[in-house]
């Protein structure tokens, strides 16, 4: 595994694959997890070669967001890709990412003030800024992203459709520990009573599944399912629960074709998302 520290380095490894080879990209911010590996995994077995990128991005963190705290593990994670075989590590520093005089944005309009863009705002303004310069820099033929961010997945979608990226995207399912959460660097900050805490997430989610497989369909009752089993949880502090259309993040009023249930919400200071799909045949 070579890392590449810098922007120029990255580009020259680059230039040095050969253009046929097929690169597979899988963007991190680190703290690496299963759910991260099983990403890196994927694109091991679709790709010749794979390169990783591990950078944390300060332009999708809000001003009183936890970017000062988020975990840094880097040399665990490099043991990690090392295991994996993975080709290239590409960790870039943030003045060699970002000029100070930087005025370049990329944003998917209307999609990016959705579910989570909602409650954080810039946040996926600054998740599809990033993308677009590590497609630009790395180069890949695809990228791999997880389901566990399902809006993230959809508007980087929409952005590689718009702005004409040669990049094929593919997206893994959600890897969670045994008990149901949703693997995620953040689960770092949970003592053990919102550890538990925290699985009322996937708890909220799986009965409102349930009121699903017993054939409710109208959107806002099964929300209010979802909704009463988070409520019984203190300790937790729902910010959204919702039900939209995959491709466009817009609410659905009744499921009757696949639908993405989306829910985020606090366990103490942490703020932590989930979500499923509903295939309405
Ligand atoms: P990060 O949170 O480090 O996640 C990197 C990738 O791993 C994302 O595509 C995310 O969806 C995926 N992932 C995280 N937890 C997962 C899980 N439990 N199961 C499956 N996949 C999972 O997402 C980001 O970083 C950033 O926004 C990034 C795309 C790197 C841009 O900065």
């Amino acid at each position: 595994m070579r890392i590449c520290d810098s922007v120029e380095q990255m580009r020259k490894a680059r230039i040095l694959m050969r253009q046929d080879r097929r690169v597979g990209l899988v963007p991190t911010m680190g703290a690496l997890h299963e759910g991260h590996l099983s990403l890196v995994r994927t694109a091991r077995a679709q790709c010749d070669a794979v390169v990783v990128s591990i950078f944390v991005n300060p332009l999708q963190f809000g001003p009183h967001e936890d970017l000062a705290k988020y975990p840094r593990t880097f040399e665990r994670d490099c043991e990690l890709l090392e295991r994996e075989k993975i080709d290239i590590l590409f960790a870039p520093s943030l003045g060699d990412m970002y000029p100070e005089d930087a005025m370049t944005y990329v944003t998917v309009e209307g999609m990016s003030e959705k579910l989570c863009g909602k409650s954080r705002p810039g946040h996926f303004r600054g998740v599809t800024t990033v993308v677009a310069k590590l497609f630009h820099i790395v180069e890949p033929q695809s990228a791999f992203f997880g389901q566990k961010d399902a809006a993230q997945c959809a508007i980087i979608r929409r952005m590689v459709r718009d702005l004409n990226f040669p990049v094929e995207i593919v997206v893994g399912p959600i890897v969670r520990e045994p008990d149901g959460l949703a693997m995620s660097s953040r689960n770092a900050y949970l003592s053990a009573q919102e550890r538990s805490t925290a699985l009322v997430l996937y708890r909220a989610l799986s009965e409102l599944k349930e009121c699903f497989d017993l054939g409710e369909r109208i959107a806002s009752k099964l929300v209010e399912t979802g909704k009463q089993a988070l409520s019984r949880e203190r300790g937790a502090r729902l910010d959204y629960l919702e039900i939209v259309d995959p491709d466009t993040l817009d609410p659905v009023s009744e499921v009757r074709t696949q639908s993405l249930v989306a829910i985020a919400a606090y366990v103490g200071e942490t703020r932590l998302i989930d979500n499923i799909v509903l295939s309405a045949k």
